[in-house]
């Protein structure tokens, strides 16, 4: 009679020790973000306290003028930028110290004309690194992560991507549940 429990006791034991994760061998975690009017911002924040991670404003050397706002109008910067007639690699002001000792790096932005704004490819060209993981979210009025991450993921094949998510309106649960969704072996 004591075996079956006792094997199904060590069993548990076996599970729970597979689906936990050992705080002392957590990855480091850096959020880092470009938002233009503030509702990645907003998500970036809320994740980052979420996941106990380091917050990291991307901030352009040049900042975006009230032109982007509309994007109809093919003479702002931004959608220059985006539709490749002007320079794609915007300089960002600030450095992300430490930078190497993030395992997992979460990269947040607005989508721009279905990708990612050029200064996410600056940021990603100067810091990202290899060995670390990376998952992309952004937030957008409609449009899926999907266009913007497959031209990420073109861009930079070396990098270890997870696939990303559109994050708008998730509550700091919901937040955390999509973080934890990738498991402990980030
Ligand atoms: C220049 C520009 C281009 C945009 N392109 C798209 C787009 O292709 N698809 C979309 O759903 N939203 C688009 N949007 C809307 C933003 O992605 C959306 O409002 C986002 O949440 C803003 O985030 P932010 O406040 O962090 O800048 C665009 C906005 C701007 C300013």
């Amino acid at each position: 009679m004591k075996k079956p429990i006792l094997l199904a006791l060590s069993l548990m034991l076996l599970m729970l020790g597979l689906t936990s994760c050992n705080k002392d061998q957590d990855a480091k975690v850096c959020v880092a973000y470009f938002s233009y009017s503030g509702v990645t911002k907003s998500v970036a924040e809320t994740l980052a306290q979420v996941t106990d991670a380091t917050l990291y404003e991307i901030v352009p050397e040049e900042a975006y003028g009230d032109d982007t706002m509309n994007y109809n109008d093919e003479n702002a910067r931004a959608f220059k930028e985006q539709m490749g007639t002007a320079p794609q690699r915007p300089a960002i002001k600030k450095t992300l110290k430490g930078a190497k000792k993030y395992d997992v790096l979460l990269i947040g932005f607005p989508v721009w004309y279905g990708k990612a704004p050029r200064v996410i490819l600056t940021f990603l060209e100067e810091y990202a690194h290899e060995g670390q993981t990376v998952i992309p979210f952004c937030t957008s009025d409609s449009s899926t992560i999907d266009s913007s991450e497959n031209e990420l993921k073109a861009t930079f094949p070396a990098i270890n991507w997870r696939h990303g998510d559109r994050l708008n309106d998730k509550t700091a649960v919901q937040l955390q549940a999509w973080f934890e969704s990738f498991g402990c072996g980030l």
